[in-house]
């Protein structure tokens, strides 16, 4: 199975497993709505390509961790698109769940697939060591004092640092997913850390760049909603050259920090070929 059946399979089944008569079928059919059809599974494929380079000796552990990440995400974009955050009517090319489902089930929605989260990574008890370093990692990355949490909260703060805030809503995920693929192999996984956040900054970048630059269509979520709610933007505060110059830098960095192991050099082609697409298709053709 290539990784992503791999994490399609292993997010229908965490769903699956509660999908029963005694849960409210509205709340299962948001959550269901929230993870399909799928995005780009970016931190998920990260953990899975990690766990590869590294050499995984149990593709079930590194399989609840990417998907464990992937619900994480997931409800982030649910609460995300509220309308006490940004008021996103659209995501993934559909409406958002609270335009599908009302504002409670989408609250409940998101506050449920972060447990199942945990749901998920519980199951992992034939591996106790690897599951302390999950779920601590996992939670980091979503909490506080930097993780999404964090990069949310900072939007309420009257003085806001760009970069401060795109590693806790974005760089601290990935760094998960990097940390989590290699913790899922048995390998040492801190000196993954800076892949993963150095990705993720840049994939925030990327997404600025996106919001000022791209269409509707293209992206399938709403555009310009940066500056309509007076949100940091790499964009806003470089310029569309110098947000392209930083979204390179940064994925330069990250493929100069792979730390040695035995599927490095396929790593660094994986993560070159993605930065590729990371751009919007107006400014890829100039960039070319
Ligand atoms: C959107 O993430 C939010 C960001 C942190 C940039 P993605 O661009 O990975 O969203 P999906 O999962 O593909 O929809
Ligand atoms: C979302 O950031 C990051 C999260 C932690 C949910 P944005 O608000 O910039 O992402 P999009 O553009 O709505 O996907
Ligand atoms: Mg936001
Ligand atoms: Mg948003």
């Amino acid at each position: 199975m290539d990784a992503v059946e791999r994490i399609e399979q292993a997010l229908l089944q965490a769903i699956g497993n509660v999908d029963v008569p005694s849960c409210p079928p509205r709340l299962l059919a948001a959550m269901h709505h929230a993870v399909f059809p799928a995005g780009a599974r970016v931190r998920p494929r990260l953990c899975l390509a990690v766990a590869a380079a590294c050499g995984e000796d149990d593709p079930s552990v590194a399989d609840a961790a990417a998907c464990a990440i992937e619900l994480m995400h997931c409800a982030s974009l649910v609460h995300d698109d509220l309308p006490c955050f940004d008021d996103a009517d659209l995501r993934r090319g559909q409406p958002s769940v609270h335009k599908a489902f009302g504002e409670p089930l989408a609250v409940l929605a998101g506050d449920a697939l972060i447990l199942l989260a945990f749901q998920t990574l519980g199951l992992l008890a034939h591996a106790p060591q690897k599951l302390a370093l999950l779920l601590l990692t996992v939670s980091r990355s979503v909490g506080v004092p930097s993780g999404i949490i964090a990069g949310q909260a900072w939007e309420c703060e009257p003085v806001i640092d760009l970069r401060h805030y795109h590693r806790a809503k974005t760089g601290a995920l990935f760094g998960a997913a990097a940390i989590a693929g290699a913790a899922a192999s048995g390998a040492e996984a801190e000196p993954w850390r800076t892949l993963g956040e150095t990705l993720g900054e840049a994939y925030q970048a990327a997404d600025d760049i996106r919001d000022a630059c791209a269409d509707v269509e293209e992206i399938g979520k709403p555009i310009g909603k940066d500056q309509a709610l007076g949100r940091p933007n790499a964009v806003l505060e470089l310029g569309v050259a110098g947000a392209v110059k930083r979204l390179e830098t940064l994925v330069g960095e990250a493929i100069a920090s792979i730390p040695p192991c035995r599927g490095a050099a396929d790593l660094r082609a994986l993560v070159h070929a993605e930065a590729k697409r990371l751009l919007p298709k107006s400014l890829a053709r100039q960039v070319a």
